[in-house]
């Protein structure tokens, strides 16, 4: 990657969203090494604070962190204030949640938080900074998606949902702000070696972190969506261009199934 084009495009500032574990961290390392100034965002402050002082003293950047909880609705006010000022130029929509299992697990209320901070939260700060980006006439987003964002899996059905939403917004987005000098791209991540993905041994079908995260850097300003990896890419492609949507229904969901054993549970007991 020209590291030097990448900061002229997409400098000084870059907002990243879920920055205190797992790809959103990654995001942060990878930015600070190219001498991007951060601003942090997750709850978990105290993680974003002893994480933004080791990339200033390594990188000589400056991170500003700020503790928010991007589901509850009216969030951005406060983040917006505290960023005002700041020449941001990237935005990396990236913070989520999941819910494994049978339909009801996790309850309402976890299932409405998920729909707040995987879809609604993305596209508020897509909303602001795609104008903001628009108006200087050059800038770039990067939301996280899934491999999840192209078909259906039961059970996983709601996160599944979310990500296609954030898919289908950011390939309109993308086209849309081509025009403008605003990037826009979707990375897809298959099953990546994070919190989220706590308790799996590394398999063929796992990634690690920082590939994944480069995967979606390099793809920023050259295509709409990327999924990272051999594996996933060939998966992707062989079920979309081989297989009905139905028979990719069938096949996810007896996949689910078999190896998740959140939904062995759910699937015997007798209640919803
Ligand atoms: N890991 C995978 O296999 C995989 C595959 C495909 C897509 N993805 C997507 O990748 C993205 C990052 O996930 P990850 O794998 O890196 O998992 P992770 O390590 O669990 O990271 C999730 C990040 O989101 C933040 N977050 C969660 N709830 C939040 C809230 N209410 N407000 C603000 N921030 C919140 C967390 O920070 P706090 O807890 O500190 O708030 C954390 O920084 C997600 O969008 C996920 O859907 C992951």
């Amino acid at each position: 990657m020209d590291v030097k084009k990448f900061k002229e495009k997409y400098g000084a500032w870059a907002i990243v969203t879920g920055a205190s574990s797992g790809i959103g961290e990654e995001y942060a390392q990878q930015l600070a090494a190219m001498g991007i100034h951060l601003i942090l965002v997750a709850r978990r402050i105290e993680r974003l604070i002893k994480l933004g002082q080791q990339l200033e003293e390594k990188h000589h950047i400056s991170v500003k962190s700020i503790e928010c909880d991007l589901s509850k609705p009216g969030f951005e006010v406060d983040l917006l204030k505290n960023v005002e000022g700041l020449d941001i130029g990237l935005l990396i929509n990236n913070a989520g949640m999941n819910i494994e299992g049978a339909f009801y697990r996790g309850g309402f209320e976890r299932n409405q938080q998920m729909m707040y901070l995987n879809m609604h939260a993305p596209f508020i700060l897509a909303y602001h900074f795609a104008k903001v980006f628009a108006e200087k006439g050059k800038g770039g987003i990067l939301f996280t998606g899934s491999i999840s964002s192209f078909q259906s899996y039961p059970y996983l059905t709601h996160y599944a949902a979310t990500k296609a939403y954030i898919l289908q917004l950011s390939e309109g987005m993308h086209y849309e702000f081509k025009d403008k000098n605003v990037d826009i791209t979707c990375l897809c991540p298959g099953i990546t070696l994070t919190e989220m993905a706590k308790g799996m041994k590394p398999n063929i079908l796992t990634m690690e972190v920082a590939p994944v995260v480069k995967a979606g850097l390099e793809g920023l300003g050259k295509t709409s969506s990327v999924v990272p990896g051999f594996v996933n890419k060939a998966m992707i492609g062989i079920s979309r261009h081989l297989f009905s949507r139905h028979a990719n229904l069938k096949f996810n969901g007896d996949m689910m199934k078999k190896t998740l054993p959140a939904v062995r549970k759910d699937i015997n007991k007798k209640s919803l």
